[in-house]
């Protein structure tokens, strides 16, 4: 047995390896100082055997399998296709080498018989993210089908016995749930074709005695597979595992002879608590978005979806785009109902060309509006999409999934393109590639409204490949378009993973603007998506989703906090409501710097209608602070703040303007106005008093270090 530590600037994982046998992680934790005994560490780690197992009791490591008597999920299965059947194969990985260089650790495992082998890698980014991958090549002369293969197996320390999930629907994203993690384990997975509103790549392991967090993700844009297999039978040290890997259909994946499948990244992180997990997590992204220096900073958005809806006219959207740059937008956004025949969600997608009803000189003459405003533009598409209503459908009927004689069942009147064909993928590429050449287009909101079912076409299932070929798809748009800036969005949050922010700018969090909704939704996201990657837009009033009505203060201050704009008509607001949009406006734009880059803290309250988030960087910082409900009490509890230095002294102002109704109740509003000068002690100590006793109050704090 050897062992091999990967040291990460907070973290070390201790791999206890066996050439000819198997290969386990025996440490997970705090960085250990030079010179630990590696042996002595594994060995204060394991279990002895007890009078009901096999044996040679099972561990199952870093490559689960059944062979010995685990009963968990094997993290590798494989069957052989025969005649007319398929059978499974009993496989048998054996770590036949392994290579350490820095942070990274490539193991590979061979199964002699079956002629396979398989490649893992584990390495730790600079953000102190680990992450692994998993290849697997049949070399050897059997037809065998690759029916599931994980990208992460993790023996779980035993101390994080909690587990925070997520579930979701159209526009409710990301709801947590915390609990122990259940004697019988947890699995998730997801049939959309895409990871869904539910977050089940996300989750949170805790160790409840002290806080200590691990957040785990898998970065793939199609169907996933998540499960925690408890110790059932008893392996050898009582560890659970957790397993993520991309889901598909049965028989999809071939492993003919010399061919390879490869996972997705799986990734996962170690913190002190859960503000700490997100800046590793941000941090993270911050690495693999695309370009971001390039295109910083993030422009304000004015969007004509929840504005104008279907009603488009090229006169209707001068005058908005005139109204947007009256406010300070700095990019106008035209959404659905451009192209072809569009005037309802149920025709012409696939028909990408610009509606000639609508726009009787092409966009030509609102892009030189807009442009003249001081804005750039911005276009809707939903490229994997096709309307069985549509000139491209007529044509290409084959083009679009479905199971072979069988009804073709819609979702919002539509149907998904073939993507992995390269015919299909061909003509999509065309039409979009010509019109971001034809038009001075910076930025494109690429939608996916519709799950995947059936997700067959005539080769047999797709639901891998499909995913793929949404990669490759974008990919090529952007290597024709670099300059171009692209969101992913799935009727908002349904696809968000780390597959697609490594080639997306931003994404949609939720179709939900509603300001109370988005204080759950957008601190459930940046608990592992940074702000300035989460589009965050002030809706109208009422809020066409939820009919709530809300005052523009409260609308604009909840939006400051991710990457700003807009989604109502400014010609709808009062003269008041549009001078504080504007006003708030100006305030994102002065604090985006910080919003952006800074590390970001989670505040507590014990209000739980109170939601409190806070960026510091460098010597500033920006607080929201925002109260729902009514107050049960009428002098809600200070607002601790946090992230600061205890030693050093700010200056704290209340960036104005101010929630009308909750002003009177400031105690000194002078004081407030020239700011108040306090050390960080007592900022994150004993904290703020501020008026938060009226539903819907939101208040921001600015921050300055002096010394
Ligand atoms: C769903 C998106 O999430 C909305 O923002 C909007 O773009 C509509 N599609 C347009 O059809």
């Amino acid at each position: 047995m050897e062992f091999v530590r990967l040291d990460g600037e907070r973290l070390t994982l201790v791999f206890a390896l066996e050439v000819g046998g198997g290969a386990d992680l025996v440490y997970l934790g705090a960085r250990l100082p030079e010179g630990e005994d590696l042996g002595t560490l594994a060995a204060s780690g394991a279990r002895g055997r007890h009078e009901s197992q096999p044996d040679v009791p099972p561990v199952p490591g870093l490559l689960p399998e059944g062979k010995a008597g685990w009963s968990g999920t094997p993290a590798v299965r494989l069957s052989e296709r025969r005649e007319d059947s398929c059978v499974q194969c009993a496989t048998d990985f054996r770590l036949s080498a392994w290579e350490q260089y820095l942070t990274e650790l490539t193991l590979t495992f061979v199964d002699d018989l079956l002629g396979v082998d398989i490649e893992h890698r584990w390495w730790i980014g600079a953000s102190g993210m680990v992450c692994t991958e998993a290849s697997i090549t049949n070399g050897g002369g059997r037809k065998l089908v690759l029916d599931r293969f994980s990208a992460l197996a993790l023996p779980v320390p035993r101390r994080f016995t909690h587990l925070t999930s997520f579930t979701g629907r159209w526009a409710g994203e990301m709801r947590e749930h915390t609990r122990p993690i259940a004697p019988e384990g947890f699995a998730r997975t997801s049939v959309a074709g895409k990871p869904g509103f539910a977050g089940g790549n996300w989750l949170i392991l805790e160790d409840p005695a002290s806080g200590e967090v691990l957040g785990a993700h898998l970065a793939w844009s199609g169907d996933h597979d998540t499960r925690i297999d408890p110790d059932m039978v008893g392996s050898a040290d009582g560890r659970a595992v957790l397993q993520m890997g991309a889901s598909w259909d049965g028989g999809e994946v071939d492993l003919e002879h010399d061919v390879s499948y490869r996972t997705p990244v799986a990734m996962f992180a170690l913190a002190p608590d859960r503000s700490t997990l997100a800046q590793v997590f941000h941090a993270h992204a911050r690495a693999i978005l695309p370009h971001r220096d390039a295109w910083a900073p993030r422009k304000v958005h004015l969007n004509s979806w929840e504005a104008l809806g279907f009603n488009l006219s090229e006169e209707g959207l001068m005058r908005l785009a005139d109204d947007a740059a009256a406010l300070g937008i700095e990019r106008f956004v035209l959404d659905d109902g451009w192209f072809g025949g569009r005037r309802n969600d149920q025709t012409s997608l696939g028909d990408w060309f610009v509606s000639p009803d609508i726009f009787p000189n092409g966009l030509g003459p609102l892009i030189a509006h807009v442009k003249s405003l001081g804005m750039d533009f911005g276009l809707w598409v939903e490229p994997e999409m096709v309307s069985p209503e549509s000139d491209f459908y007529r044509q290409h009927r084959s083009g679009a999934l479905h199971a072979r004689d069988r009804e073709r069942p819609t979702m919002r009147g539509q149907l998904v393109l073939h993507l992995a064909h390269p015919a299909v993928s061909d003509a999509v590429f065309r039409q979009i590639d010509a019109l971001l050449r034809e038009y001075d287009i910076a930025y494109l909101k690429w939608d996916h409204n519709r799950d995947l079912f059936p997700a067959k076409a005539r080769v047999g299932s797709v639901r891998n490949s499909q995913t793929e070929g949404f990669y490759d798809l974008l990919d090529r748009l952007r290597a024709a378009h670099p300059k171009v800036e692209i969101e992913s969005c799935a009727s908002g949050g349904g696809r968000i993973d780390y597959g697609v922010l490594s080639r997306v700018h931003r994404v949609w969090p939720s179709d939900n603007n509603d300001a109370i909704e988005r204080l759950r939704i957008i601190p459930a996201w940046s608990q592992f998506l940074p702000l300035e990657v989460l589009g965050s837009h002030v809706s109208p009033s009422p809020n066409p989703i939820t009919g709530r009505r809300l005052a523009m203060d409260f609308r604009a201050k909840v939006a400051v906090f991710g990457h700003m704009g807009v989604e109502a008509d400014p010609a709808r607001m009062t003269d008041k409501e549009r001078a504080c949009l504007a006003a708030h406006i100006a305030l994102y734009k002065e604090w985006r710097g910080v919003l952006h880059a800074g590390a970001l803290h989670r505040l507590d309250h014990p209000d739980p209608d109170v939601t409190g988030m806070m960026v510091t960087h460098g010597d500033k910082a920006l607080a929201l602070v925002a109260q729902t409900a009514f107050s049960p009490v009428f002098d809600a509890a200070p607002v601790r703040l946090a992230g600061l230095d205890p030693e050093a002294r700010y200056r704290v102002t209340l960036p104005e303007p101010w929630p009308p109704r909750a002003r009177h109740y400031l105690a000194v509003p002078e004081r407030w106005r020239d700011g108040l000068v306090l050390s960080g002690t007592a900022l994150m100590g004993q904290g703020l008093a501020l008026p938060l006793t009226h539903p819907e109050t939101a208040w921001l704090i600015a921050l300055e270090k002096l010394s």
